[in-house]
């Protein structure tokens, strides 16, 4: 790895991130059941029916698993919380074992002087609440922040940073939209209720825990850069309106107090009503911004009904998810984002990384092509801050190999190696290699 710690200012934090339902085992400790157990057991909806009642076993192995951010030498540690975990039925009774989870997990990387960076929700609604409707009910926003409050009453005294909602696209749209993931609706009312109700619950956990004297609060959006697929008008408009819908509806909504006029071209006739009074709430000021980022789309008119677009097989070389490699889209994304949207407010990369067919030969997995990614975008990162951008860290996706949603336990993302047979984990090369950039 070309790039190393001290190639970044001083305070600059280095940190990997999971997620709950792809690593944790649901099956385990007296979690609900969540969306995302009955989307994979519809079968058609996820590679070989995999779920994540086992996954890497990380509420037994969160000792082992810790132990291997710490030797890195990273910083932080972003993780999530499963709503299904704390609260069993979305509402209500209160799972003490889920409590004790995440106090553990809390307690357990301040001893190994590792920062806790939680997101509150990152995908598995509890079912019961997906039968009163889930993202499409507007009082999901009243029960996320009773779940706020119960989850932070016990342990935001020790979290470095929170987020509500990881990535509110793939909640709203990718789920409601395009169907691909939990609850795999495709439907344009219930997306344009999802789009704005996703932003009154980020906005709902932000003043719950600012009434509970919290801060370093911040969101995180997940951003694909779109380019024109070719040079006409069309493509151009239609790479705006990706755009619009992906990147800009939910910074613009946070940030701004306004949705996009090309998204709202399309969903405006299907928002709530009275969604424009819900801004306030929207607004609440935050300390930070996340930006999640892995690759760039090509976009062309579709010849179907508004948002009428469709991708276009790109040149560039690809990871294993089929996902052209293309740094500059970070730049851009960290350039435009402070210029339009933030300002002087601290950014954070909080997902960066890729999926490749590693293969585990002799206790070793060599992954080239993932070193060189993270150079690569290390790169732009540091071209970033050399231009003014306040980017205050960076955070690799992911620790481990885990349960990648919709294309299950094939596709690894992980710096470590993780045989789902025998849940034994085994550091990749790329592991090693940016243990030694942090380290020395
Ligand atoms: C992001 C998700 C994360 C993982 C990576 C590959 O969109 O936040 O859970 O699936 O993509």
């Amino acid at each position: 790895m070309k790039n190393q710690r001290s190639d970044f200012p001083g305070d600059f934090l280095f940190g990997c991130a999971t997620s709950s339902y792809q690593i944790e085992g649901h099956a385990f400790g007296g979690a609900g059941r969540t969306q995302w157990d009955d989307f994979a057991a519809t079968p058609g909806n996820v590679t070989r029916f995999e779920n994540g009642d086992k996954a890497c076993d990380h509420y037994h192995r969160y000792g082992e698993d810790l132990d291997l951010v710490k030797q890195a030498g990273f910083d932080a540690y972003r993780f999530s919380l499963s709503w299904a975990r704390v609260l069993p039925e979305g509402r209500g009774q209160v799972n003490e074992a889920g409590l004790d989870f995440y106090d553990r997990l809390a307690d357990s990387l301040l001893e190994r002087g590792i920062k806790p960076c939680a997101t509150l929700y990152h995908w598995e609604l509890p079912s019961p609440l997906l039968d009163l409707g889930g993202w499409r009910n507007r009082d999901i926003a009243s029960w996320f922040a009773d779940f706020t409050q119960v989850i932070m009453e016990r342990i935001g005294d020790r979290m470095f940073s929170v987020a509500p909602i990881n990535e509110p696209w793939c909640v709203a749209w990718l789920s409601h939209f395009d169907g691909h993931h939990a609850p795999g609706v495709r439907d344009i009312r219930a997306t344009a209720r999802a789009m704005h109700h996703v932003l009154l619950a980020h906005g709902r956990a932000i003043e719950t825990m600012r009434g509970l004297g919290m801060n370093n609060l911040g969101g995180v959006f997940n951003m694909e850069w779109a380019d024109p697929a070719d040079d006409s008008e069309g493509a151009r408009a239609a790479a705006d309106r990706y755009d619009a819908i992906y990147n800009q509806w939910f910074m613009s909504g946070v940030f701004k107090g306004a949705y996009p006029q090309a998204a709202l071209d399309g969903l405006e006739p299907h928002l709530p009503e009275g969604w424009q009074e819900d801004f306030p709430t929207i607004t609440a000021p935050l300390d930070w911004c996340g930006i999640n980022y892995y690759t760039r789309k090509l976009i062309a008119p579709a010849g179907h009904p508004w948002p009428d677009y469709r991708e276009v097989d790109g040149p560039l070389p690809k990871t294993f998810m089929d996902w052209e490699i293309y740094p500059e889209g970070l730049y851009n994304f960290l350039t435009r984002t402070a210029r339009d949207y933030t300002g002087d407010l601290p950014l954070y990369v909080t997902e960066n990384g890729m999926a490749s067919a590693d293969v585990l030969e002799d206790s070793t997995v060599e992954d080239p092509a993932r070193t060189a990614y993270l150079d690569a975008h290390l790169d732009k990162v540091r071209q970033a801050i050399a231009e003014g951008v306040p980017l205050k860290g960076y955070f690799t996706w992911s620790l481990l190999d885990n349960y990648e949603w919709a294309l299950g336990y094939e596709k690894r993302f992980g710096l470590v190696h993780v045989d789902f047979e025998t849940l034994a984990r085994t550091p990749k090369a790329s592991y090693h290699a940016l243990a030694k950039a942090l380290t020395t």
